[in-house]
């Protein structure tokens, strides 16, 4: 990540089609750069559900709805957004409209197990026919068409790609602790060291925030921990959750937990990213919306913060993405279709990656278009061994989620030990 490693099979790939894409002068079919192509109809309005509500989230839903304001003049873009990170409030409120027949025109669901859950239960729509019909099966990488396929259908348009297992870390308290800002840190225990000194200086070694994002930690420490192929073999059942290596891995869990803020479970990820941003925190784990949420503070990489993959897990894309659906009943259905245009537009993408912190999930953008961050990973996301996100939805099923959530919370609010969390794990898991 820090290597600036330019070379990746994806990056040439994105290069080669970035100057086909100059040298055909745009194709506004797939691009959709000028107006778009849906015949909506004379559909009035859209209702788009996010959990986008401030900073660098709502900067990147301004940028793609600028976009779409441009594609689609005459439809009225309304925010259906519900505030509270990862959708940590948004997903029980859409799971009862959803019940109770009252969908948005469209919703985010992530990739993977969380949208496989949405498919099943008959929420959304296949829109295999919007791919033809946008020009999409050859703008995404294959696997991430893969992960969104069930049963040769397609049901959701991908808006970007995340990566979860990357440290934001605050120079002026490193520095303050007597640490070198430039170090790196192999392995977890190597990281430990430092977090000592960090709380030797009187300072919060690890901001952390809601049960959320404690779940995430926990997820690039078994990353870290369990290396990637043991990790992905947690999701495959190949790994026991009862095993004596996921059992080290949650003593790292909690040695880490025990570096970090005691007001946790009132703040959302933004809070701790903020302890960071004001020096009163060195590190934090947060998925790349935290470079978007430092790009809305105007903060300068490198000096104002640093970054880079959670110690042990460099070579590992903690991987999520963001897709848009159509659900089932949708009110504005032609709308609903011309939002999908529009997220899956290379202008959109571009504009709403650039707020974002994610990368597009289009291999015809331009890197150029794009800061450090992103272009390290671009080049990262074409390199490294791709492993699922659990608290994002990649990894497991939400009701294996909200379970591993429930164990997480009641072991950090001290209300189990580590032998009864690792077996509520594995019983969550099943
Ligand atoms: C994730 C989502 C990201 C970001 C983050 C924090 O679940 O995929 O786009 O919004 O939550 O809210």
């Amino acid at each position: 990540m820090r290597s600036q490693r330019r070379s990746s099979a994806l990056l040439a790939g994105i290069a080669a089609a970035s100057l086909m894409l100059a040298a055909c002068g745009g194709d506004d079919q797939s691009g959709g750069d000028q107006s778009g192509g849906v015949d909506t109809n004379g559909a009035s309005e859209v209702e788009v559900f996010t959990w986008w509500t401030s900073g660098g989230e709502k900067a990147g839903l301004d940028g793609l709805v600028e976009v779409f304001g441009e594609m689609y003049p005459g439809i009225e873009f309304i925010n259906g957004a519900v505030a509270g990170g990862a959708g940590s409030a948004a997903k029980d409120l859409l799971q009862s409209r959803l019940q109770a027949g009252d969908p948005p025109d469209t919703f985010q669901a992530h990739a993977g197990m969380e949208l496989a859950d949405y498919i099943a239960a008959g929420q959304v729509e296949d829109i295999s026919a919007l791919y033809d019909e946008f020009g999409l099966n050859d703008a995404f990488p294959q696997d991430l068409i893969d992960l969104l396929t069930v049963d040769g259908k397609i049901y959701s348009v991908p808006a970007n790609i995340h990566r979860s297992n990357v440290v934001w870390a605050s120079p002026s308290a490193l520095e303050a602790a007597g640490l070198d800002p430039e170090a790196t840190y192999d392995s977890l225990d190597e990281w430990f060291v430092a977090m000592d000194a960090v709380e030797d200086a009187g300072m919060t070694a690890l901001s952390v925030a809601t049960t959320w994002t404690q779940v995430h930690l926990l997820e690039t420490v078994l990353m870290s921990s369990l290396g990637a192929d043991a990790y992905n073999g947690l999701w495959d059942g190949s790994t026991d959750w009862s095993g004596s290596d996921v059992t080290a891995a949650l003593e790292d869990f909690e040695r880490l937990i025990g570096y970090t803020n005691t007001d946790r479970d009132g703040l959302d990820w933004p809070d701790a990213a903020q302890m960071v941003i004001d020096g009163n925190a060195a590190f934090n784990v947060m998925g790349d919306w935290a470079a978007g949420e430092f790009d809305a503070q105007d903060l300068v990489a490198g000096e104002d913060y640093i970054y880079f993959p959670v110690p042990g897990t460099d070579g590992m894309f903690g991987f999520l993405a963001d897709s848009f659906t159509l659900p089932v009943g949708a009110p504005h259905r032609e709308a609903a279709e011309a939002w999908l245009d529009a997220v899956g537009s290379l202008k959109g993408q571009t504009e709403f990656n650039i707020a974002k912190g994610s990368i597009p999930a289009r291999t015809d953008a331009n890197p150029d278009d794009f800061n450090d961050y992103q272009r390290s990973a671009i080049d990262d996301f074409g390199s490294d061994t791709i492993v699922p996100s659990l608290a994002h939805g990649a990894a497991a099923p939400i009701a294996v989620s909200n379970a591993i959530s429930d164990a997480v919370s009641k072991y950090t609010a001290g209300g189990s030990d580590l032998t009864t969390f690792q077996d509520e794990l594995a019983a969550a898991v099943g």
